[in-house]
């Protein structure tokens, strides 16, 4: 069966969005806050598939239905700065417009943000990007709408970063009407960021993507398997459920899989089903558990090698042992694999892997190592 209803990729709009409900009422509090409430600036954090992208949209939606002006997600990269103000024009123009404002356009054209953004006047080139975003930003306050700037893939230690930080600080100080939400892996947070940005992050609002409820996948599967005409009982359903371990981005694998091994008239065995669940969970694995290991360290990757070999929980002075390391290295890579959101402490000197099949792809011992 073709498949035009779930959507196995990232950053991606889901067709209905499981779960969530806490995370979008602490959106509606970051914009119903007073402007330079601690509320208004908000970091939202969880692995590679939690959703980040995807709730930055739905944020993007609510804000924008409520009047404000959206810089769409922008990815944290030297661009970035530019980026933010190109879009939070073409975003004030289209607002502007719909409104017919007195200051539609001109205005902002006048300031040297119009079309193209390519800071054409000489003495905008000199402005600093700081100062061009507080401009705009006054500018759409003054018709009489808020801002709101999303910054997607957070990165440790970057300057842009720190600039549109400082930026949106200033703009607090002048009391600007203006938020702020970034998102990134749990890792981005970590010690080694820059100092300033670690004590703006710090500060601001954090919000964790747990893993989705087994229920509410459920009634997802159910409803969209009905609707795409496909039979399948309630006892599937669960075990499909159960498999993705909460993961939005194995949610639409394990749900896509299933429709294009459907026939046309909606029936599926149960060949085919365990087929699907194998191919969605290969998918799973080369596009995160691959990714997430090609990021770290050839010892953090050793180190969880060696609890690939027990079985939830793996003894801290074992792994210790298997990889010949001191206590106190041992140590050092534990604590930054928990920081990177990749293992956790269920007890004192017991650790756990919590990525979904991250367990399962290390044990296969395949090349990964690049
Ligand atoms: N709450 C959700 N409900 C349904 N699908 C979701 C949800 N969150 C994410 N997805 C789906 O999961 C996949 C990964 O989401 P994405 O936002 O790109 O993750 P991230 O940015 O955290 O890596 C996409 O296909 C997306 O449609
Ligand atoms: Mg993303």
């Amino acid at each position: 069966m073709k498949d035009d209803y779930f959507v196995p990729s990232f950053g991606n709009k889901p067709r209905n969005l499981v779960g969530r409900e806490n995370i979008m009422s602490k959106f509606e509090e970051c914009l119903n806050s007073v402007p330079g409430s601690r509320d208004r600036a908000l970091v939202m954090l969880g692995q590679r598939g939690a959703g980040k992208t995807v709730l930055l949209l739905e944020l993007a939606q609510m804000a924008t239905e409520k009047g404000f002006v959206v810089a769409l997600p922008t990815v944290v990269s030297k661009e970035m700065p530019v980026r933010v103000v190109e879009k939070l024009i073409s975003s004030s123009e289209n607002v502007l417009k719909n409104k017919k404002s007195k200051i539609s356009g001109g205005s902002i054209n006048m300031f040297g943000f119009g079309a193209g953004i390519q800071m054409k006047d000489d003495n905008d080139e000199k402005k600093s990007f700081s100062q061009k975003l507080n401009e705009i930003c006054k500018e759409i306050n003054k018709n009489g709408h808020p801002v709101l700037i999303l910054i997607d893939e957070l990165q440790a230690n970057n300057e842009e970063l720190k600039q549109l930080i400082i930026a949106y600080q200033e703009m607090v100080g002048e009391g600007i009407d203006v938020a702020l939400v970034m998102a990134g892996l749990p890792g981005a947070v970590s010690s080694v960021l820059n100092e300033h940005v670690l004590t703006f992050i710090n500060r601001s609002t954090k919000i964790e993507l747990e893993p989705l409820r087994q229920n509410d996948i459920e009634i997802y599967y159910t409803k969209a398997f009905n609707e795409l005409g496909i039979n399948i009982d309630n006892g599937t359903i669960k075990n499909a459920a159960r498999q993705t371990e909460g993961s939005p981005y194995m949610m639409q694998l394990i749900g896509h899989y299933i429709t294009i091994l459907s026939d046309d008239s909606g029936v599926i065995d149960k060949d085919n089903i365990s087929k699907a669940l194998t191919m969605a969970e290969d998918d799973y694995q080369n596009d995160i558990c691959k990714t997430t290991l090609a990021a770290l360290s050839e010892k953090d990757i050793l180190f969880l090698k060696a609890m690939s070999k027990d079985g939830e929980e793996s003894e801290v002075n074992d792994i210790a042992e298997r990889i010949g390391a001191s206590n106190q290295y041992v140590q050092i890579y534990k604590k930054r694999l928990i920081q990177s959101g990749i293992i956790n402490q269920p007890a004192r000197g017991k650790v756990r892997i919590v990525i979904p099949y991250l367990k399962e792809y290390l044990a296969k011992g395949e090349e990964y190592i690049y």
